[in-house]
């Protein structure tokens, strides 16, 4: 069975003495998180450690980076790696955020490659797609995100895709407070599983968590999470927040 994820991704927000007081904040009260429900927290990467320490023993929660390099090791200055990552316990990455897209470059073969060193070092990516307002309003986004899906993830294996994270944010609703309708969710969710389906099976497409993000609240929630393919959210503004965020988590299905 699939699993329900809470995630959070603080940008580049806070402090580390407002971070380790929201995350005190968040861990301090009782999630009943079961086997099939995680809670992640990516935060900027001076925190990581802190953010690691925190959640030392506490099941089904865990930290990721934001982002990680394409290459093992080297003279890459400024660039984090894998296995720096791994050395500290940070098993989780975001990948393709929009902003990185954007505001980086960042293309989908660039993305296959950071995929796959994660994968090859047993790291999880959290891998994100979406489309931007210009191409929902000419009604192409199942082609968009197709194509993203093709051009990063369709080289792996059945068994390396199972290890992935989707997480589909359509960039017109991130910090817009626009949300995508529960209804417009489910239906680009079901077409990103039957992607999965056409090119793994239908079990395979099954197992793979797909995750909405785009101004996900503690008020909408509930609702969101609770479509057929929507398995839980990736939040941005609402994560900052301990109790909106508590919400969020005891919203996962
Ligand atoms: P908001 O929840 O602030 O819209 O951000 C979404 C996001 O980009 C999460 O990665």
């Amino acid at each position: 069975m699939r699993k329900q994820i809470a995630a959070a991704n603080w940008k580049m927000n806070l402090t580390l003495q407002q971070g380790e007081k929201l995350l005190d904040d968040i861990i301090v009260l009782p999630h009943q998180l079961n086997e099939y429900q995680q809670a992640i927290f990516a935060v900027p990467f001076p925190y990581l450690i802190m953010a690691q320490h925190k959640i030392e023993g506490k099941k089904n929660v865990f930290i990721a980076a934001q982002n990680c390099y394409n290459k093992k090791s080297g003279a890459y200055t400024g660039e984090t790696s894998v296995e720096m990552l791994l050395s500290i316990g940070v098993h989780h990455v975001v990948l393709g955020h929009s902003e990185r897209r954007e505001y980086f470059n960042e293309s989908n073969q660039l993305l296959a490659e950071k995929v796959n060193i994660c994968l090859e070092n047993n790291v999880t990516p959290i891998f994100c797609c979406g489309e931007a307002l210009s191409v929902r309003e000419a009604n192409a986004q199942n082609e968009f995100v197709a194509k993203q899906l093709q051009e990063s993830l369709f080289h792996l294996s059945a068994e390396q895709i199972q290890k992935v994270v989707i997480a589909y944010e359509p960039i017109w609703a991130i910090g817009t407070g626009k949300t995508a309708t529960s209804a417009q969710a489910q239906e680009i969710h079901q077409f990103i599983r039957s992607q999965f389906a056409n090119k793994y099976g239908a079990t395979i497409a099954d197992n793979i968590s797909i995750l909405y993000g785009g101004s996900v609240k503690a008020n909408n929630a509930k609702e969101l999470f609770s479509q057929t393919d929507v398995d839980g959210g990736l939040v941005g503004g609402a994560s900052l927040n301990a109790e909106e965020f508590n919400t969020i988590i005891n919203s996962l299905k």
